[in-house]
């Protein structure tokens, strides 16, 4: 008898076994694993399936989570909410950061952020919120951006668990998970909406000036472009 899997990531490459080999041949030929032109066109086409003006790929989840709160230049003891719902890494980067982590509670119906718990939440010191958008479903974003903006409170969306899903607005419009906060982050850990062969993740904004910050912090500091190929000694 076969035991069925949780999540059957050996079934899922068997599916699909001759494109991804031929992809992952193809990168090793060109040495290009870093920042290479299959990174390139990766970020390019999430950018336009998310329809998102920046997407800045980095190691994985957690990394991108520290570096969207390093890029909003917090000041240590500042308040970052978030929901009590989550993975241990969303509350890791805020106390990694010496931020001050405030955990609220979730809507009993989709295990995402509750506004009413949010509005209460809120301090002189708040200056994040952390929405984690759970299961595939995106948490009430509109609830959420208003009560940011009456604040003046940065908003970081955690893509991790739902990449790919859409929120529509009370007026109609339509939004990808991710991409109405400040700046979206996800995770491409395997066993992830969107996996991976291995670790990474990325992030996401329609702000240029966030985006030239996000990509300098990932990348030590330097705002270098892709590496040449083979070129690098
Ligand atoms: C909600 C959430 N945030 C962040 C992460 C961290 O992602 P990673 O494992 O790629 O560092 C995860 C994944 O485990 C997650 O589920």
């Amino acid at each position: 008898m076969k035991t069925i899997q949780m999540v059957d990531l050996v079934g899922q490459y068997e599916k699909i076994k001759p494109s991804v080999d031929e992809a992952i041949m193809g990168v090793m030929g060109s040495a290009a694993f870093i920042k290479g032109p299959e990174v390139k066109s990766f970020q390019e086409e999430l950018q336009a399936y998310l329809g998102v003006r920046h997407v800045v790929p980095c190691a994985n989840g957690t990394d991108a989570l520290q570096i969207a709160l390093m890029a909003l230049g917090l000041e240590p003891g500042d308040e970052v909410i978030t929901s009590n719902f989550t993975f241990a890494a969303t509350v890791e980067v805020i106390g990694l950061l010496r931020l001050t982590p405030v955990l609220i509670d979730v809507e009993r119906d989709t295990f995402n952020m509750d506004v009413a718990a949010l509005k209460k939440a809120i301090t002189p010191n708040t200056k994040a919120i952390i929405p984690v958008h759970i299961f595939g479903q995106c948490s009430n974003m509109e609830g959420i951006m208003e009560i940011a903006k009456e604040n003046n409170i940065a908003v970081v969306e955690d893509t991790a668990q739902a990449i790919g899903s859409k929120y529509t607005f009370s007026d109609g419009s339509v939004k990808s998970a991710g991409c109405i906060g400040d700046i979206g982050t996800t995770s491409f850990f395997p066993s992830k909406n969107l996996g991976c062969f291995g670790d990474g993740g990325a992030l996401f904004t329609n702000d240029s000036e966030l985006a030239n910050r996000l990509e300098a912090i990932v990348n030590h500091g330097m705002k270098a472009a892709v590496l040449p190929r083979r070129n690098w000694c």
